[in-house]
Order: structure tokens, then sequence, then C-alpha cells
């Protein structure tokens, strides 16, 4: 059986990560397992920065946001001697299977690994809800409270003002922190990969709305990447009957406590990582699919189509 495994976060941090990296660490603990602790995701890996965890490293963590690890990018990990380079220090210090928690990216370095020996089990912390092979990320539902907390505030004052307030969230190319945001906060429009940007549409029923229907308000939640949202405001200011103002939500959403469902998602994804490891199995990525947690082979995840976000996106219609 396997004694002793590594842990690193990889990628942009999530709220919820650290709550995994405890489960992790408790659940191995139990069962006989050393546990590694390796900073500062891949990069750390490869300069053999790391530190041996005990159940009182990992105190105090489970409602902190951010990463106890530290986190980063690795791009150069696509290449093969950097593997290499790793495998060999993962080697030296006995560390025989490794957990990464991470985006679609630290997955595919987790399946690199395990092509060359070491067993590696991918845990989904993201805030972006982009992986496959999961319903929920670590930190989705965290950030979503975050960006649901500032639209509320946002909408008190815009609608003091007859101004439609335009806001930027983050998600990589995936709307689901839009779309969870714009039904959540009862926003007027959403823009996203799905939906498309269309700038005299936009235009069109804005004016529309503050015309014909004479609303007081507007919201518009826009996913970043998509359109730039300050020149965005002025054309609203320009052409609509409102006042538009841009609000970009940016870093503040992947900070924070995590939420109850995430500190959950990442205490049950942690524990069903370690359980893999001590089955011998490598190479599989941890989901919740209908609230069960789940484990495919990496490969088979990454292939997947993303499930439709189609029925949310009418009800959002249906809701406006
Ligand atoms: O993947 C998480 C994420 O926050 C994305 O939503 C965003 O596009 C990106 O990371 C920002 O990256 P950075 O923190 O490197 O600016």
């Amino acid at each position: 059986m396997v004694k002793k495994i590594g842990v690193l976060t990889s990628g942009g941090d999530a709220p919820g990560m650290n709550a995994a990296i405890r489960a992790v660490t408790r659940v191995a603990l139990s069962n006989g397992i050393e546990v590694m602790g390796i900073h500062d995701g891949y990069k750390g890996l490869l300069e053999g920065n790391m530190e041996l965890l005990d159940r009182t490293r990992v105190s105090d963590i489970l409602a902190r946001g951010g990463t106890t690890l530290g986190s980063a990018r690795l791009p150069e990990f696509r290449e093969e001697d950097v593997q290499d380079t790793c495998v060999n220090i993962l080697r030296q210090n006995e560390i025989e299977a490794l957990v990464v928690i991470g985006g679609d990216g630290s997955y595919r370095g987790a399946q690199a690994l395990t092509k060359k020996g070491i067993n590696c089990i991918g845990l989904p912390g993201t805030i972006d809800n982009d992986i496959p092979g999961t319903d929920f990320t670590i930190g989705f539902d965290t950030a979503l409270n975050t960006c649901v907390e500032n639209v509320d505030k946002l909408r008190d004052t815009s609608s003091s003002h007859h101004r439609c307030s335009i806001v930027e969230v983050m998600g990589n190319h995936c709307g689901d922190l839009a779309l969870y945001t714009a039904i959540n906060c009862g926003a007027e429009m959403v823009i996203s990969p799905e939906t498309g940007y269309d700038e005299i549409e936009v235009l069109e029923r804005l004016h529309y709305l503050g015309e014909v229907v004479r609303k007081n308000h507007a919201i518009i939640i826009v996913s970043e990447k998509l359109c730039d949202v300050e020149a965005l405001a002025k054309k609203v200011s320009q052409n609509t009957g409102f006042s538009g103002r841009a609000t970009v939500l940016g870093h503040i959403q992947r900070g924070g406590s995590p939420s109850p469902t995430d500190r959950m998602l990442a205490s049950r994804m942690g524990e069903k990582a370690v359980d893999l490891l001590m089955e011998g199995i490598g190479g599989h990525c941890v989901g919740i699919i209908d609230n069960e947690i789940t484990s495919v082979p990496i490969d088979e995840a990454l292939e997947r189509p993303r499930k439709s976000r189609k029925k949310l996106y009418r009800l959002f219609e249906r809701l406006v």
C-alpha cells in the first residue's frame, strides 16, 4: 500500500483549496500515510520546495480562503524533461503518489506524471466551473456568493440614479459565473461565451427597457474577455436613456472564506482522492455529479463536452 503521498495546488487559487488540503492530509494520516505538502504548484515541485504535513499544520485552515501551500502556473511543465526532473524529485523524497488540486491545465500535468509512474488524482479547484467531469468545482460557489453580494449592492445605487450597471465577472471562457450571477441577481441581460456579444442588440434592448418599459435601472452581467465594459458603459450613456457605469469585480472573486458548500465539496473530494490512491488508482479526476462523488480517467473527462446550459439560459430569459 502507498506509504507517502504529496499534495499541491496549481493554477489560479480558489476558496476551498485549503479545505481540500486538510481533507487529503487528515484522511491520509488516519490511514497511516505520510503527506508532503508541495509549495507553489508544479513550480515548487520542480524546485523541491515542500514540507511534511501533520494534523496541526492543517488546523485552522478550513475556513481560510486562498491556499496555504501557495499556487503558481508553470507552462514549462508541458515539457518532458521538466516532468522527468519532477518525477526524480518525487522519488528522492519517497513520494509515491500525488493529489493535484487545480484546473484543466493542472489535470494534464497530473496525467503526464501518472504515465511516468507516479499515480496522480486531480481535484477540480477553480472559481470558473469550467472543468469537465464535474457539475461543480471547488471555489465556484464562494465566488458566486461574492458576485451576488456585490451586484446586489450595485443594484441599490443604480436604481437610485436611473443607471445601468455593467458588471464584469471572471470565468475564463466559461459563462457559468455570469449566468448564475445574472439569475441570482435578477439581471436584465447576460453576456457570456454562450450568448455572444452584439453591441447594437445590447443598446437596442436597453433603449427599449428604459424608454418603452420605463425600467428605473438595469444590470448587465458580462463574462470577462467578451467586451470592454468601460467602452460599453460610455455607449450606453450616449445611446440609451440610462447612464452607464462599469464595474470589474476582478480578483475579489477569488478571495474570501469558502462557503459551507465549498468546504463540504472540498472535504468529500479530498477524501475520495486518498481512497483512490489507496486502491492504487492514478490518472483519475474526482467530480460531483448529481450530488454523488465520482471519479473518471482524466483523459475521458477532458474529452467530455461541457453540460449544456440551455435550460438555465431559458430560465434566465423567462425571469427577465
Ligand atoms: O482561472 C481562474 C481565473 O481567476 C480566471 O477566472 C481568470 O481569467 C484568471 O484566473 C486570472 O488569472 P490571473 O490571476 O493570473 O490574473
